[in-house]
């Protein structure tokens, strides 16, 4: 958790500020639990960030967290199961803070988090980290979040190649302040950031294609702004040409969180 520790002594961190850390962890492969504030759009929203021991998950902690255990999840390996009880347990967090302590968070047909009425909010996890935010859909139509640790060596190539296209890969190339691994990381995430917060208003899966990264600015090698356009038409409220920012904010050296509201 260096980031997190850094966001503390630095007051003026602009994109993720640590607020407390949250109560103590019940479960016990919960290590660590905290409330950041992070940029998205041009306000700020409370994200809940967990990390836990994947070696020391048990189903039994879906009981002891109060998160409803889909049946679905019987033919999912522990890693997932784990990834989705963080996601959840984050998720309760967020809700509780905006009057809804004892929201379960379904899935729908696409596989997007179901929120109580006139809630907007976003889940992401690793296997390390989750987290989740939500806040009243007055402030927000659409909110992302996603967490991504740099990409090892082997699946640099095909990331790169499905996520961007070569003028985006010069973008990241031309960045002083982030190692390639890290910028692609930050690329890569922002765009799915990006996806959960426009697909309910889209409706619909679009690809990586559809959004261009066109400038990254690294206020330091542990926050920045990613600069985007929008390339096709995905529905009345996103043309073709519009243009937006999301945020990046480093968690660890190797992993980071971006963040992105409309
Ligand atoms: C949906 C997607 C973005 C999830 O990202 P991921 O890196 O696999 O996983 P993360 O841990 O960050 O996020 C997973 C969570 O995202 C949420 N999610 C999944 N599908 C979603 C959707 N259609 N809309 C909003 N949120 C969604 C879920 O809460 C999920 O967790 P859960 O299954 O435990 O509930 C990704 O799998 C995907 O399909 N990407 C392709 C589409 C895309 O990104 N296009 C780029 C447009 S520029």
């Amino acid at each position: 958790m260096a980031g997190l520790a850094l966001a503390q002594r630095r007051p003026g961190l602009l994109n993720s500020r640590a607020m407390h850390p949250d109560a103590t962890p019940t479960i016990p492969s919960l290590l660590h639990a905290q409330r950041l504030h992070c940029r998205a759009g041009s306000a700020e929203v409370p994200i809940h960030l967990l990390r836990y021991d994947l070696q020391r998950y048990d189903p039994a902690a879906f009981a002891q967290a109060g998160v409803a255990y889909p049946p679905a999840m019987d033919r999912c390996v522990p890693k997932r199961q784990a990834e989705y009880l963080f996601g959840r347990v984050a998720a309760r967090r967020a809700l509780a803070d905006v009057g809804w302590p004892d929201a379960q968070v379904g899935t729908g047909s696409q596989r997007e988090p179901l929120w109580p009425e006139k809630i907007v909010g976003a889940i992401t996890h690793t296997d390390t980290y989750a987290a989740a935010t939500a806040v009243r859909a007055g402030r927000f139509r659409g909110i992302g979040i996603d967490i991504e640790a740099a990409l090892a060596p082997e699946a640099m190539a095909s990331t790169e190649h499905y996520a961007l296209n070569a003028g985006e890969r010069e973008v990241l190339r031309a960045q002083a302040a982030l190692a390639y691994p890290l910028a692609l990381a930050i690329a890569f995430s922002a765009k799915e950031s990006i996806y959960k917060a426009l697909f309910p208003t889209v409706g619909r899966y679009f690809g990586f294609e559809a959004v261009r990264i066109d400038a990254i600015d690294a206020i330091d090698a542990e926050q920045g702004t990613l600069h985007f356009t929008v390339m096709e038409d995905l529905c009345p409220d996103w043309r073709a040409g519009h243009r937006d920012h999301a945020h990046f904010t480093l968690l660890d050296p190797r992993t980071i969180l971006t963040s992105y509201g409309w």
